[in-house]
């Protein structure tokens, strides 16, 4: 099943009950439509509104850890009138740990609830559960959407949805950017999310600054060249471009390593300080982070004005993620 599953595109604006498993189902004009519903939700919590746009009850199924994507998601649902139930760590405390399987433990949750939130360490396995509910939909009332909130190495769309949201606010625009990301580019889901996003608008360059042994996989890297993506792989800070707008940085992703001598060597390739902002930073560019951060930005960098990942970006995580599962739930917000 999971060989032939596509998840749909969503295109037009029409999220209404589809999963969101990559990014690579969005066109434009739906993340168009998402930041300007984004823009509203970030209003309506300036003025601590109560927005009763979905009664949904939603499962946030979290297999790996998470701070920010968990307590994001679960505050954003309650604070558009839906419900959250929080599922951590069901390998030791759900069913899982008596054997039973993954689709079986999706069809449970589904058969509960509205919308199922999933993080998971294996790359692929949002797609498997949308493609369970797909597969089960005659013995359902309604489709239940499932987003994808990491899956091992694969994708991690709603945190590009977010970095692309921070961008577009700041530099009104998502077209004709330098963004250089930085650190782990071979396991790093964000970055993975981030680039397919980036490649539907023109005129963009990924500037990607890794060691080696980190680089992106060269067929990430030839599908999103053919989509129109500049990539440019570069290994020492000497090589920047003199203009970018954004730098994202990320940590080397510890848990994907099997040999911890090697994470050791890799861990502080790149760090950013001050020093290295003063020599290679632009005047006018954001400095971003998914978080958690583990010293691959100095504190001291915090207090720079460029640096958006404790302010802007944070933020943005919960207004996207409003206004995403109300788009998924309420089909009043269709175009
Ligand atoms: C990221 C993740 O889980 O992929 N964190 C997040 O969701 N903001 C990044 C990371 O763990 O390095």
């Amino acid at each position: 099943m999971l060989e032939t599953y596509q998840p749909p595109p969503i295109h037009g604006g029409e999220f209404y009950l589809k999963p969101v498993i990559s990014m690579d189902q969005f066109d434009t004009t739906s993340l168009e439509k998402l930041f300007k519903l984004a823009e509203h939700m970030r209003c309506l919590d300036r003025n601590i509104g109560d927005v009763s746009l979905v009664k949904a009850q939603a499962v946030l199924l979290f297999y790996e850890p998470s701070t920010r994507t968990r307590v994001s998601f679960e505050i954003a649902i309650k604070q558009i009138g839906g419900q959250p139930t929080v599922v951590t760590d069901p390998q030791h405390f759900s069913s899982v740990s008596k054997g039973e399987s993954f689709g079986d433990t999706i069809q449970a949750f589904a058969a509960y609830s509205d919308l199922i939130v999933l993080r998971h360490p294996e790359k692929g396995s949002a797609a498997q559960a949308a493609a369970a509910i797909e597969a089960n939909l005659k013995r359902m009332p309604r489709s239940v959407p499932i987003v994808n909130a990491g899956d091992g190495i694969g994708e991690h769309p709603t945190q590009a949805m977010l970095d692309l949201y921070t961008i577009w606010r700041r530099f009104g625009r998502l077209e004709n950017l330098n963004v250089v990301c930085v650190g782990d580019i071979k396991n790093g889901r964000t970055i993975h999310s981030l680039l397919r996003g980036l490649s539907l608008y023109k005129g963009n360059t990924a500037w990607l600054l890794s060691p080696p042994q980190l680089q992106l996989d060269s067929r990430l890297a030839d599908r999103l060249i053919t989509a129109g993506l500049q990539i440019c792989e570069i290994d020492s800070l000497e090589m920047l471009p003199p203009v970018s707008q954004v730098w994202y940085w990320t940590r080397v992703q510890r848990e994907r390593f099997t040999d911890h001598t090697e994470y050791e060597q890799l861990s502080s390739s790149f760090v950013l300080t001050n020093e290295v902002l003063a020599k290679y930073g632009d005047h006018d560019l954001i400095i971003m982070h998914p978080l958690p951060r583990v010293g691959e930005i100095s504190e001291e960098v915090d207090k720079d004005p460029r640096a958006e990942y404790l302010g802007e970006q944070i933020r943005a995580g919960k207004h996207i993620r409003m206004a995403l599962v109300a788009m998924l739930l309420n089909r009043d917000l269709e175009p």
